[in-house]
């Protein structure tokens, strides 16, 4: 656990920035406001695939990762999260569609087809709400245990499924590869 953990207890969502084009995200936080500076350009972060370090991260906690200009939220779920969200009926669901990179188009919206490892332990997504692209707060918010948006009051599940609000679909996910505690981060979802 880096010392910006053990000294922030109380912070569980935590930050890091990709510095590089195709870099390894390094431990230690940042701050937003250094993003723009940081920045390799434009034409250099369409390239860029991220490689991220997991292993630091707790059960029941998350990261953000800056990566394309984007928060992308890696969340380690508890069993209880996993469960809870198994247990919802696809049918029920706003959005019945995965939204996720990794799949083919229309894939169901299943916690299996959502999360990153067959487990069910990882969960990575766009940290940007489909309403009008607020972040939403993460640390097993809302009226679903997952996040909520508190610009319109979007409520997301712990699959990243929007439940209830104005957010017309799940928080989306990008193209992966899961190695290990490895997490790389590839391609944006495109609906
Ligand atoms: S931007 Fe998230 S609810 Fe409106």
């Amino acid at each position: 656990m880096s010392d910006t953990m053990t000294d922030d207890a109380s912070r569980r969502d935590f930050l890091y920035i990709a510095t590089g084009a195709a870099g390894l995200v390094a431990t230690g936080a940042a701050v937003w406001p250094l993003v723009d500076q940081m920045n390799p350009s434009a034409d250099v972060l369409a390239l860029a695939t991220v490689e991220v370090d997991v292993s630091a991260v707790e059960a029941g906690t998350q990261i953000t990762v800056k990566w394309r200009g984007k928060p992308v939220f890696i969340r380690h779920r508890t069993e209880h999260e996993i469960e809870a969200a198994r247990a919802v009926d696809v049918g029920s669901l706003p959005d019945g569609d995965a939204r996720n990179a990794n799949l083919p188009a229309g894939s169901p919206a299943t916690d299996a087809d959502r999360a990153a490892s067959e487990d069910g332990q990882w969960l990575v997504m766009m940290g940007v709400c489909t309403h009008l692209g607020c972040v939403p707060i993460g640390n097993a918010s809302g009226d679903f245990g997952g996040w909520f948006c508190p610009c319109h009051g979007s409520h997301y599940d712990t699959a990243g499924r929007i439940r209830k609000g104005p957010a017309p679909r799940n928080l989306p996910i990008p193209e992966i590869a899961v190695n290990g505690t490895t997490i790389t981060l590839i391609e944006e979802y495109k609906a």
